[in-house]
């Protein structure tokens, strides 16, 4: 394993933490998600290669299940980061929400804009990272990448008894709603501060909604569709063909 090494110049130092320690329960398939592979390379490698691609990252902490640390360490070993880049490997935690403190706990002090990216979201184009850090590095505290969303939402209300159908109770107007993606980006202090007051029985589906909770204001960037998330057997469908899609014609 590479070791830390100080860093120096003017350009803010960037990390990546990437929580991989899910099961990949809605996936299936016995393997955790994160070491499913795609194209013939686990998809944690393709994660990890996205971020350590981008401009200024320059670690990538990822956090993999807590009995699957010395696995996950072999596996990026096999799969070293580009020069510049190190990589980290700790346990991770029962959510994601612990996944990514306990991730940003193995950050050092000097790191001034963190970005958190789904392992699952392994085709997340360099482009799309590199506009969610250079907004951070802008001055804004929280980034997200997002995107309109394609189906009309509908909110419900829990449903009679179970099994009953779900009563709807609104349709909020689609135009103002967007999915989110990862990597979203951070000032380092605002996320650990979010998360430091936050600390337990709070599971977040991401970041930047803790950081809301703190009054910080989050900000919006464009997502990008092939930062989809890998959660059910056709995601891994699509992401197969979108890969074959960027390798070059033999
Ligand atoms: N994650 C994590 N620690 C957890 C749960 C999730 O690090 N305890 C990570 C996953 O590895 C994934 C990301 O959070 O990269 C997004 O979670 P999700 O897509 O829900 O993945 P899983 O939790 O693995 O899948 P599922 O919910 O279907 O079991
Ligand atoms: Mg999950």
């Amino acid at each position: 394993m590479s070791q830390i090494t100080p860093h120096s110049g003017a350009i803010p130092r960037t990390a990546a933490v990437i929580p991989a320690a899910g099961q990949g329960l809605r996936l299936g398939g016995g393997t955790p998600k994160a070491l499913r592979e795609l194209g013939g390379t686990p998809i944690l490698v393709h994660a990890v290669r996205a971020m350590a691609c981008a401009r200024s990252v320059s670690l990538v902490v990822v956090v993999a299940p807590a009995d699957g640390v010395g696995k996950t360490r072999s596996l990026l070993e096999e799969h070293p980061p580009p020069p510049g880049v190190t990589q980290l490997v700790v346990p991770g935690g029962t959510t994601r929400q612990e996944s990514v403190r306990l991730g940003l706990a193995a950050l050092p002090e000097d790191v001034e804009v963190v970005l958190v990216h789904d392992a699952a979201r392994p085709l997340v184009p360099v482009a799309t990272v590199d506009a969610v850090v250079d907004a951070v590095r802008g001055g804004a505290p929280a980034v997200v990448p997002a995107l309109p969303v394609t189906d009309t939402v509908k909110q419900i209300a829990p449903p009679a008894a179970p099994g009953e159908p779900e009563p709807v109770v609104g349709t909020p107007d689609r135009a103002l709603l967007r999915a989110v993606q990862t990597p979203q980006g951070f000032d380092h202090a605002t996320l650990a501060a979010a998360h430091a007051a936050h600390a337990a029985g709070d599971d977040a589906t991401d970041c930047a909604g803790l950081v809301e909770r703190q009054g910080v204001p989050v900000v919006l960037v464009p997502g990008h569709e092939e930062a989809f998330k890998i959660t059910r057997p056709l995601d891994l469908v699509l992401a197969e063909a979108v890969l074959a899609r960027r390798r070059p014609a033999p």
